[in-house]
Order: structure tokens, then sequence, then C-alpha cells
């Protein structure tokens, strides 16, 4: 049984007092559920947030991290320094991150082997572009960041790792998949998968749907049977609403 997983990606918002604010209205939601909890947040709050949902059912995460262990990349943060603040998760190889920060197959691959030397729980995105859904390679794209970003992985380790997929013209678009189409992507995602490490590692990876969820759609992606849980942008913004999100059984 894949435990769902219910994770927010702050992007680069929210003040100090809003994160606070929020992590403490969102608290009880989390504490209530048998679902896997996660905000991501922007690095500048990992500590002091960490802090305040030690003991509780939810977790914090980075947006990020890079691939060298340590050294002279300014403006970066290593898995140690998330280690050092009791970071469980890492979004790696968002889109965003690919668009504007030039990550590519071969850094997500790099990333995704120093968070799990690290014990860090990877959240790897993949997604096609609404260029490439009309020009008909979605799958073809996805497979290809898949089996770039698994390069050399053993199984065991796969199993830790929870992939997203969020196309690009779902995200901030309002745009959602179909829960049906979503249900197709993702069933290809984990036949991949199957492909690579054979069933017993593919039922065990948890692979997430990312792209306009909110409240009102959440049941229906979740009704699909290889979704295991969702990675929420605008959405999670708003205390209220991620918690009907958390809650949406
Ligand atoms: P939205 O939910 O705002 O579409 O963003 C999705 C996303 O990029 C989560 O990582």
């Amino acid at each position: 049984m894949r435990r769902p997983l219910i994770a927010g990606n702050w992007k680069m918002n929210m003040s100090v007092r809003e994160a606070e604010d929020f992590i403490d209205a969102i608290k009880k939601a989390a504490d209530t559920t048998s679902d896997e909890v996660l905000v991501c947040v922007p690095s500048i709050h990992l500590g002091l947030l960490s802090s305040k949902v030690f003991g509780s059912n939810l977790e914090i995460g980075a947006q990020t991290m890079h691939e060298e262990e340590k050294g002279a990349f300014t403006g970066e943060i290593s898995a140690d320094m998330l280690k050092d603040y009791g970071i469980s998760h890492c979004i790696i190889g968002h889109s965003e991150r690919r668009k504007f920060f030039n990550e590519t197959d071969v850094t997500v691959n790099l990333k995704l082997k120093k968070a799990l030397e690290k014990d860090i729980s990877p959240v790897v995105c993949v997604g096609e572009t609404l260029e490439e859904k009309e020009g008909g390679i979605a799958e073809s794209v996805i497979k290809r960041q898949i089996l770039g970003a698994f390069k050399d992985i053993p199984g065991k380790e796969a199993e830790i790792v929870a992939v997203a997929y969020e196309p690009v013209w779902a995200i901030g678009t309002g745009r959602t998949a179909e829960p049906e189409d979503a249900q197709k992507t993702i069933g290809y995602i984990r036949e991949l998968l199957d492909d690579k490490y054979g069933k017993e590692i593919s039922e065990k990876t948890r692979i997430l749907y990312g792209g306009s969820v909110k409240s009102s759609n959440i049941k229906n992606i979740m009704k699909q049977k290889d979704i295991d849980g969702v990675l929420v942008g605008g959405a999670s913004l708003d205390k209220d609403h991620f918690k009907k999100i958390i809650k949406y059984k």
C-alpha cells in the first residue's frame, strides 16, 4: 500500500510572519489525517519552520538543493545543510528550475543521487510543455526525463523517490489535466519504472500529480488508481484552502 503524499510548494512566496501563521493554522489538519503532509518552503524559512513542526505529522521540505557536497557555489544550499535542520524532503528538477535555472536531466540525476546518499526523500518533477504536448511528443519527453533522473540509481533507492508528474501547461494556469489523462500518463510512468526495476519496486514508488490542484478537484484526482498524491502550488498559499486539500477525503 502506498501512503498518499499531500505536498505544497510555496515557490518564492510568504513572509516569515505569514509562514509561521500558516504552519500554526494547518498543523491540526495535518495531524488528523493518515496521509503524509509536506510543505516545501523557501530555503530561508526552513530552519524556523522545521522547529515548529517537530513531533507533528506535518513535514517541511526544501524546493531545491545543490548536487555537490559543498564549496564555491554562491547562493546554493547543500544536502548536509538540509539535514542539519532535520529536513526530510526536497523537490528536485521542478519545471521552473529547469526553465529559469538551466537544470537538465543530468543535473536532476546528480541531485537525486546526492539527496538519496544523504537520506533526503526526493520529490522529482517531470512533465511536458504545451508545445511538446501539441507536438505529440509528451510520452517521449516523460520517458527521457524519467530515465535521465533514475540513471544508475538502484531499485532499493528508487522506491524512496516520489515522482511528481506536473504538465507544464497545467502549472499556474488553472487548466488542470483531466484526472483520466493524468492517470494515463502516471500509469505510463509506473510502466517505465516497472520496465527498469520490476513490479516490486514500481508498485512501491509514489507518483503524484501537480498542476492547478485545488480543493474542488483533488478528490477526483486522488480517485485514480496510480495517483498517490498531489503537489500543490498556488492553492497551497492559502491556509484555509490548503486545509481543505488536506481533508479532501
Ligand atoms: P500550481 O498548483 O500553482 O499550478 O503549481 C503547481 C506546481 O508547480 C507545484 O510544484
